[in-house]
Formats: structure tokens, C-alpha cells, sequence
């Protein structure tokens, strides 16, 4: 049976990805490796950056190696960070800062809140030593969609790193990387880009990458080596997902066919808002009322009927939908992503069997 995933990622792709990963390709083979350097190319052009300035990075493994490649490797032993966090993502820059060793305070608002600028001067302030802030575009936990202009500025203003996690914010969202100031932006193959699972990518700059070499705290994240090794002809430092880079190549062309990210952005966005507005309809509140992002909603529990979220789950999936569980800490939540091959029609349609599902456990 095939699904509809309403969530965050891995997500619904189309037939036509999934019929690229039917080729075997070997990684030293001369194709491969200018598949390779497309997807590169491609992805600054997507970004919107120039290639003197920026550069891109594949890396093995999921989002989660690419958040630590550039922690690990790009934060020097004098630098001390600034963590921006209102969730689970923006939590786990700072745990891996714990286990790395690396110098770090953390900015820690709400999860329904987004970090404000002003905080973030006063904690530049109180400790003249923050030399980099890390920060989450997209809390993919409750779905809030952080701003990025005023601490972007303070960033500038400031003269210090700046990283941001846009793991499921990127390809699906209009951004100015380089007016913004971002040094290192990531993302990965399996969100709004359309791709399926398997590699992070960097889209970093290169003047601080050359400043940063050297200082990798290990040997298959290091972000400046695998660059190193990429930017001669496009091989991968390590056994690359083969498959997962062909799916990637067939998910970027099929992402400029759509009409770019402007044309993504406006189909997730009359997703999302058709989704809040029938799951309103049906007494589904959100949890986030203000700075709700068009990719992923958080939804609490209803009050006034019974709910079991694994008895709606299984409703659901047995209708051909699956959801996700709740990430939010103190709220009863589930959450429904709006990302991937997912039109009005699969919306209208997941508000039916919602629906019924009302019905049923009204009648229990
Ligand atoms: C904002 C954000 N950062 C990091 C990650 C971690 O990515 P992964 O689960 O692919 O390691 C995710 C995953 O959904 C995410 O949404």
C-alpha cells in the first residue's frame, strides 16, 4: 500500500524520483562524480548565492551529521556560540556543543515563542566572547518559523558566525542567503527539496571555511576535508547513498520545473493554510498562534471528545494518510506536515476521514 506521509520528512516524493534510484552507479565512475558537482551547482543556484562566494557540501548520513559536520569542524577552540533555541532541533545543536567540548550558551525560549533580537543583543552584551550564532529557521518540532533578518543583523553588526539549521525550511521557502549574512546553512535529501533520505548538504561559505581548516574534531565529519576532496572533481570522501544522489538530481529538476522555490513556497503555503482552516472547521486547534511556518502544523489534542492519537493514527493510515506524533514538551500534540508531493485535493481529502473519525469517537 502506498501512503501519503504528512510529515516532515521522509516525505511523499514522486514516482519519477523514485524510478531515478533504479540505476546502480559506482562511486569512482566519472558520471557519477559530474552528478555529483550538477547537484552542487545547482543547489547554490538554488540558494541563490555565487559560487566565488559559496560553495556546497554533501555529507553521508542524515540532517543531523550535517548540523555536527559544521559544529565539529567549524567552531575553533577560541570561538564561543550562541544557541538560539525554541525546540527539539534548536536542543540538539546544544547537545552536541556538550558532547564536542565546544563553548556555548544557550538562548532557550518557549517552544509557541521565537528568539527575539533584543535578547540576543543583551546576551552579546553579558558575554563579549560569542563569536558565532547557531539557530533553527523552521522548529520542525512545533512547526514555528523562526525570523531570521534581526538576528542576521546583530550577526552582521557584530561581525560573527553565523549558522543556521533550514533543514525543513530550504528549497521550500524563499531566502536571501547571502543578505543575510548566512556562513553556514544546512539542510538535507529528504525535505522540501523532494529527494529521499541519505545525505545532508552545506551550503557554506568559503572564506570561512578556509579560516576554519584544520580544526575538525573528527575524521568522516570533517566538513573542510570532504570539501577538499569534492571540490576536485566531485568525489565523495566515503561510500556515497548512490541511489539517494540520483533521486536528488531528478527532485532538483523536478523542483525548477514546478517553477522554483517562489512557486513551492506558494503551494505549501495553500497547503498549510487549507489544512489549519479544515482542521479548524473540525475543532482542531493549533498549538502555534503566532509565526505558524507552511510546512508542518502542531495540533492539540481535542478536549471535548474522547482522542487516542494512536487509534487516529491508525484511522488515518488505514485511509491512506500517515501523521506524525507530537514533539511539543508540555502539550498533547500531533503533528501534520503539508511538504512533498501533497496537493489541496490530499488536504481536502485528509478532511474527510478526519471527519469520520470525529464522528466515531463522538459516538464512543
Ligand atoms: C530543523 C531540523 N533540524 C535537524 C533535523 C535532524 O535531521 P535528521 O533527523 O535527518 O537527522 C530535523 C529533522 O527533521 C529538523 O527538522
Amino acid at each position: 500500500m502506498h501512503y501519503k506521509l504528512l510529515t516532515p520528512g521522509p516525505l511523499t516524493t514522486t514516482m519519477t524520483v523514485k524510478k531515478a534510484m533504479l540505476t546502480d552507479q559506482c562511486t569512482w565512475d566519472q558520471d557519477y562524480k559530474e552528478i555529483t558537482q550538477e547537484i552542487r551547482r545547482r543547489l547554490l543556484s538554488l540558494a541563490g548565492v555565487s559560487e566565488k562566494e559559496y560553495t556546497t557540501i554533501l555529507m553521508q548520513g542524515s540532517g543531523s551529521f550535517g548540523v555536527e559536520a559544521v559544529l565539529s569542524s567549524m567552531i575553533t577552540p577560541e570561538d564561543h556560540l550562541l544557541i538560539c533555541t525554541n525546540g527539539a532541533y534548536g536542543q540538539r545543536i546544544a547537545t552536541m556543543c556538550q558532547r564536542h567540548g565546544i563553548v556555548h550558551t544557550v538562548y532557550k525560549v518557549p517552544e509557541n515563542k521565537i528568539p527575539k533580537a533584543e535578547a540576543v543583543q543583551k546576551l552579546l552584551n553579558d558575554y563579549p566572547s560569542i563569536s558565532a550564532i547557531a539557530m533553527v529557521h523552521s522548529e520542525t518540532t512545533s512547526g514555528i518559523l523562526n525570523e531570521l533578518d534581526e538576528i542576521s543583523a546583530l550577526a552582521k553588526a557584530n561581525d560573527l558566525l553565523f549558522i543556521v539549521d533550514a533543514m525543513s525550511s530550504f528549497g521550500g521557502i524563499p531566502m536571501d542567503i547571502s543578505e543575510l549574512k548566512i556562513d553556514f546553512l544546512i539542510s538535507s535529501s529528504n525535505k522540501c527539496i523532494q529527494g529521499v533520505p541519505g545525505f545532508s548538504f552545506v551550503i557554506g561559505k568559503k572564506i570561512e571555511l578556509e579560516k576554519r581548516k584544520g580544526y575538525a574534531k573528527t575524521l568522516s565529519l570533517d566538513l573542510y576535508d570532504q570539501y577538499q576532496v569534492m571540490e576536485k572533481d566531485g568525489k565523495w570522501r566515503f561510500t556515497s547513498p548512490t541511489h539517494t544522489v540520483l533521486a536528488f538530481l531528478q527532485a532538483l529538476k523536478e523542483l525548477e520545473l514546478e517553477g522554483g522555490i517562489e512557486q513551492r513556497y506558494l503551494r505549501y503555503l495553500t497547503n498549510n493554510h487549507l489544512l489549519q482552516q479544515k482542521m479548524s472547521e473540525l475543532g482542531y486547534e493549533t498549538f502555534i498562534q503566532n509565526h505558524q511556518g507552511p510546512f508542518i502544523t502542531s495540533f492539540l489534542y481535542p478536549k471535548d471528545r474522547p482522542f487516542d492519537f494512536n487509534n487516529f493514527y491508525h484511522h488515518l493510515k488505514h485511509n491512506g494518510f500517515v501523521i506524525y506524533p507530537g514533539k511539543i514538551s508540555d502539550h498533547d500534540c500531533f503533528r501534520i506536515g503539508n511538504i512533498g508531493e501533497i496537493y489541496p485535493e490530499d488536504i481536502h481529502r485528509l478532511a474527510e476521514i478526519v471527519e469520520k473519525y470525529s464522528e466515531v469517537a463522538y459516538v464512543s
